[in-house]
Order: structure tokens, then sequence, then C-alpha cells
């Protein structure tokens, strides 16, 4: 209809023009045409314009709809983790754990036993032998599942410590600890854990109870949470982290001086929704957020702090958050890659 009008209007031009005696009249009818045209050449691609983009959004629409329509239908018979459609019902599982299970013998019905159980991972390099054994000491067994991640590459030299051979060795070497965890952490493998502990080899942990910490964070709704920095022992990065005497935990920080303030009204990290990549505790849901957060090129996790708040489940001032009452001494001991870090920390 539209190609129609543009057509016609340039057909009457045409014979039209030459009938004109008056100029006048004639360009005066010209300029008309010319308007005439514009207007409806604008018409014109403004329609095909829309007339496509509804039509996009329409097929858009539909596709969606469809394809809603045959999950949901799939989903009703039953619906399965890809790649295992030709599997018989009852046999898939979509999560599993890092149980290690007998030889021989009955087999471990975690299924019906299974207390809350949570997971110490640490990056992991024998020099750090003596701080790492303490540090898992502090883990009892029966509530951690502990997995070293050597990036070392040196396994043997941990065997003479009786938890090793109930922890979880993965060993590559000159990765970091995101690296590991991207790889060997999925969330449906550590589904069953209730809290995940990703920490690095360099921190003391005198004073931390885990069990005490993980029922702080429960009680307070912590779904990312880190234990605070002994101020006068540890390398503190970062005031935030620093722990405050007679105060359980604490979520934000203030400074009324200089760049970057921080008050009572401070909505962002590092005001507020922050903890360092030293020592995060991730809840279940929480992690899950963030392993899909981890790049796969990830190295460092500079930057990724500033993005845990995504993870929150939640509003980020209340959800995250730095437990004062237990809390450890970051010994700032060079580790992999930590002369790296000075480098990056000196000219950032
Ligand atoms: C482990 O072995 C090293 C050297 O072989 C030894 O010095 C250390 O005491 C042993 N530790 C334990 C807990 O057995
Ligand atoms: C690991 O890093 C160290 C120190 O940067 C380096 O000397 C060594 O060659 C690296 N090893 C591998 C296998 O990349
Ligand atoms: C915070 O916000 C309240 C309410 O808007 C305001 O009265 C108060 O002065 C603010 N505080 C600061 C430190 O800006």
């Amino acid at each position: 209809m539209v190609l129609h009008c543009s057509i016609r209007l340039q057909s009457t031009r045409r014979k039209k023009v030459p009938m004109l005696s008056d100029s006048k009249t004639r360009s005066c009818l010209y300029t008309l045409f010319i308007v005439a045209s514009l207007f409806c050449g604008a018409y014109f691609i403004n329609s095909t314009v829309i007339a496509k983009e509804y039509k996009d959004r329409l097929i858009r629409l539909g596709a969606s709809e469809t394809m809603r329509n045959k999950d949901s239908m799939r989903c009703k018979d039953d619906c399965r983790p890809s790649g295992s459609e030709h599997l018989p019902k009852g046999i898939v599982v979509e999560t599993s754990n890092l149980e290690m299970q007998p030889l021989w013998g009955p087999i471990k019905n975690y299924k019906n036993t299974t207390p809350a159980m949570n997971l110490l991972a640490l990056a992991v390099g024998i020099k750090q032998k003596e701080i790492v054994n303490r540090l898992v000491q502090k883990f009892p067994s029966k509530d951690f599942v502990v997995m070293l991640f050597h990036y070392d590459g040196v396994v043997d030299d941990w065997k003479n410590f009786t938890w090793s051979e109930r922890a979880i060795h993965v060993s590559a070497v000159n990765q970091t600890k995101w690296w590991f965890a991207k790889r060997f952490l999925h969330p449906d493998i550590v589904a069953e854990y209730g809290y995940i502990f990703l920490w690095d080899e360099d921190l003391g942990v005198e004073n931390f109870d885990p069990n005490r910490y993980l029922s702080i964070v429960q009680g307070d709704g912590l779904e990312i949470s880190q234990p605070a920095l002994d101020p006068v022992k540890s390398a503190v990065h970062q005031p935030i982290t620093a722990r405050r005497k007679r105060s359980k935990l604490h979520r934000r920080m203030y400074k009324f001086k200089g760049s970057g303030r921080c008050d009572e009204n401070s909505t962002a990290p590092p005001c507020v929704g922050w903890v360092e990549m030293m020592a995060p505790v991730f809840s279940r849901i929480a992690w899950r957020c963030v392993w899909h957060m981890i790049q796969n090129d990830l190295i460092h996790a500079w930057g990724l702090d500033m993005l845990l708040g995504y993870c929150a489940q939640g509003d980020r001032t209340q959800k995250v958050g730095v437990v004062d009452a237990e809390y450890i001494v970051h010994l700032g001991l060079p580790t992999l890659g930590a002369g790296l870090k000075n480098q990056a920390s000196a000219q950032s």
C-alpha cells in the first residue's frame, strides 16, 4: 500500500509536470510533491522497520512460547540433565559429593545418615606444610571434608599427616585457587555441602573455631562471609576486614576522610557487601552463583571481590559480612604468585 503511494506520486509527477504552463504553480506543485514523497518515503521506511521488528518479536515470542510449552511438557514426563535422555528413569542422579567409598564391603548410605557436611578447600604448597597442618586440624573431620589443591605439584610429602589420607588431593603446577575451584568444585559435585571455605594457606587459626563460626553465619544469615583479621598480627589490606573487638560481626566500614568515603548510607563495596578473596566462606547457594561468575581464565580473582554482591541472594548489605568473634591471622607469606601480587598492588 505504501509502495503504491510513492509510485503513484511519481507517475503523476511525470505526467503532469510538462502540462503546467505557469512556472510559479509548477514550482509550488513541485515542492508539494517533494514534501509528499518525503513523507511517503519516511512512512514507508518507518513502517517496514516497525513491521520487521514487530514480526521478529512475535516470532521470538512464539518460539520461546513453544519452547516453554515443549519444555514443560517434557518436564512433566521427566526433565533430565542433558546427555542422560537415553538412560532409564530412576538411574539419573544430578549431584555427587567428595565422599570416598570403600573398595569392599557395604557402601556408606550417606543419603540416610548424612550430617550436614561442609567443605574446606585450600590451595597449598609444601613450604607451608606446618601452617596448613594446624589449619586443617582445626576443622573436625566429622563436619568437614578437606580438599587440597597442590600448586607446587608436591603431594607425597603430605602423607605423614594423619588427616592426609582422608583429604582429597588435586595437583596442578602453578595454578591458583580459582583455577582449581572452577574445575573441581562444580556446584553439582559439592551440592551436599552446606558451606564452602575456599581459603589460602597462610592463615593462622589460633582464635578460630569453624563450627562456632558457622553457627554465627547461619544465625545472622550471611551467605558470603569471612573471618575478621587480627589487625595487630595480620597483613590487613582492606580496613573492612580488620577485627573489631567486642563485636560478633560487622557488615560495613566507615571512612570519613580522603577519597572513597564510607558512611551508614553507603550501599556499595568496599564500604559494605564486601569480603576479601583470601578466606571467603560461601553458602551452598551462593557458591552455585559464584562458580558461574568465575570465568574460565580467571587467575588471581582481583576484581571478583567487588562483584560478589551479585551472589548474595538478595540484599548484599545484609547477606555479606565479616565475623569478628571468630578471627584469623593473615600471615602474608610468599605463596603462589605472591611476588606478582605485590608488583600489581604497587602498580594500582
Ligand atoms: C613427617 O615426615 C617428616 C620427615 O620425613 C618428619 O620430620 C615429620 O616429623 C613427620 N611428621 C609426622 C606428623 O609424622
Ligand atoms: C611455575 O612457576 C615457577 C615460578 O614462577 C617457575 O619457575 C616454574 O617454571 C613454573 N613451572 C611450570 C611447570 O610452569
Ligand atoms: C544518611 O541519610 C540520611 C537520610 O537521608 C541523612 O539524614 C543522613 O545525613 C545521611 N548520612 C550521611 C553521613 O550522609
